[in-house]
């Protein structure tokens, strides 16, 4: 798991600490299968974080890409799209003609028809050659880089020409969505299961891949002076907020069958949530770290049907301005139909049921065209139990809270009372600041290259397990219920380039809480640059 984290780790991992980008060492021989080689996710994800790793040395020297799809591509088609997208996107600037050669030299690729068994048998023929060539028994890692649809596909061929069964070698790596509800998500589970064995099933949610997310555990569970004050005694509501700039871009078809609930909260935020509000693991180990999440999940009080309506808040964006520019309402994008009742904008009020966090809310809210990208998870404290300080001292008293910046101005503030200078007892809300960037100087890894790594090393801490996919859908699922049999009415309901619909605000305000979003150097020159 990610960079110096891993459980037990070995001395070598440990040793590299210092070096400026820490970076695991090389697992053992992979061949890294992508189906759906010529898509867009390899393109733009998964080849530029292998990249990165094999600039990084976390790559073995037997390693091989073979991508898997439908397109007519050659070997050396597929190379040169490959190498646009490493060059946009590895986050490594140029690339060097030496380090592309021999990353290249190891990629080829496979056309397909994923619905013929043919395929199966062809891709297993080249996989055994290479145990042949290499002399070694490579782990396989089968990536589904697919459509959906094909999630559902792919790996029963893959058992039936015998590529699943080797348990301790063949891996299978699965993207979001798993699933668009309970039932299906339970649905494909079954059908992952019944091909390959959970351990050897990865299901991928990137944020988890990002470093400050990781750092949530860390922030929690390595200081002592957090944890005594991270419950319900302290802490008066929780805010979590993942809002996107960008709007729907090419993926209308897509996302009018999803929403911004299935698409951001169900995976993304709840997996905040989880990190947040979960009780200390005793041991640093993939299944210990995921029993403490579920547990979070399974704490969710259920939505009552009835109660939908002031719980939760839908909107939907309509023209605006981002960024100083003017961009289309939702219902004008591409693919997107002209009376669409589709949310892009979701904020919840959820309550963890447990002795910790007993009538604490935590308010969540994710949205597309909001004025600028921005995730972060804000703990509000209560006031001091002894009002000491008159009125007067701070007149518009705001909670201390502990902002933890997820994205993209890297970070952690506590904010508390501190007295102004001057004769006068004046007081007001101060920032102590910890910057990701200016503390440890380097870019973090892309979430993908950790991913990734992690598949190869085959450690499961941060993917997601089959039991936590559908708790998280269990609780969504009476908002989901209730949001699609009843129409919206008042969609478009929010600008693009403002905070969502101003219910999401009362929603909090009928509590005497608001949305707080840090106002840190960076958040500061981008609204600037507007
Ligand atoms: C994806 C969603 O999972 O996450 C997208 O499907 C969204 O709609 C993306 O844009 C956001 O990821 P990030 O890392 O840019 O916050």
């Amino acid at each position: 798991m990610g960079a110096g984290m891993k459980a037990r780790a070995p001395a070598t991992a440990s040793s590299k600490i210092d070096t400026p980008v820490n970076m695991p060492t090389a697992p053992g021989p992979v061949i890294f299968v992508i189906f759906g080689g010529g898509g867009d996710l390899a393109w733009r994800k998964l080849v530029p974080s292998l990249y990165y790793l094999h600039v990084n040395r976390s790559l073995p020297e037997q390693f091989a890409i073979i991508g898997v799809d439908r397109a007519p591509f050659s070997d050396v088609t597929l190379r040169k799209r490959l190498m646009d997208g490493v060059r946009q996107f590895s986050g490594l600037g140029a690339v060097k003609p030496k380090e592309w050669k021999a990353f290249a030299g190891r990629i080829s690729y496979q056309r397909a028809d994923f619905g013929s068994i043919a395929t199966y048998r062809m891709l297993a023929r080249r996989l055994k050659a290479l145990d042949r060539a290499w002399n070694a028994k490579p782990t396989w890692v089968f990536h589904l880089a697919t459509p959906p649809s094909l999630v559902g596909v792919i790996p029963k061929f893959l058992a039936a020409v015998g590529l699943a069964r080797e348990r301790q070698r063949a891996r299978i790596v699965v993207e979001k969505p798993i699933g668009s509800d309970l039932e299906s998500a339970r649905r494909l589970n079954t059908t992952l299961t019944e091909s390959f064995h959970e351990p050897q099933i990865f299901r991928i949610d990137h944020y988890l891949g990002k470093e400050t997310v990781q750092n949530i555990m860390a922030f929690r569970f390595a200081n002592p002076m957090f944890e005594p004050v991270w419950n319900r005694r302290y802490v008066e509501y929780v805010t979590i907020t993942v809002a996107e700039e960008l709007g729907i871009g090419h993926r209308g078809a897509y996302y009018e069958k999803a929403g911004e609930l299935r698409d951001m909260v169900q995976n993304h935020a709840m997996q905040l949530l989880c990190l947040v509000a979960m009780e200390p693991p005793v041991f640093f180990g993939a299944d210990e770290i995921r029993n403490k999440k579920v547990d979070v999940l399974h704490s969710l009080r259920t939505f009552p049907p009835e109660d939908v309506g002031a719980l939760a808040e839908r909107g939907q964006y309509d023209r605006g301005t981002v960024q100083g520019k003017g961009v289309p309402a939702y219902r004008e994008e591409q693919d997107v139909a002209a009376d669409s009742q589709v949310e892009t904008f979701a904020a919840l009020k959820m309550f963890v049921d447990n002795w910790r966090w007993q009538d604490v809310p935590f308010y969540v809210r994710a949205g597309k065209r909001m004025p600028r990208q921005l995730t972060e998870i804000v703990v509000h404290f209560r006031r001091a139990p002894h009002r000491l300080f008159p009125a007067a001292a701070m007149p518009d008293w705001q909670p201390a809270r502990l902002i933890m910046c997820i994205q993209p101005d890297e970070g952690i503030v506590l904010q508390f009372h501190a007295k102004q200078p001057g004769g006068l007892m004046r007081l007001r809300l101060v920032d102590m600041q910890f910057s990701y960037r200016k503390t440890f100087k380097v870019p973090s890894p892309p979430p993908y290259a950790t991913l990734l790594h992690d598949v190869m090393t085959n450690d499961a801490t941060l993917f997601m397990r089959s039991d936590q996919v559908e708790a998280a859908w269990a609780a969504l699922m009476p908002v989901l219920g209730t949001w699609s049999s009843t129409v919206p009415g008042n969609f478009p309901n929010y600008a693009a380039g403002t905070w969502g619909p101003s219910a999401a605000d009362t929603l909090l305000m009928n509590d005497g809480h608001k949305w707080v979003v840090s106002t840190g150097a960076e958040a500061r020159r981008s609204e600037k640059r507007r």
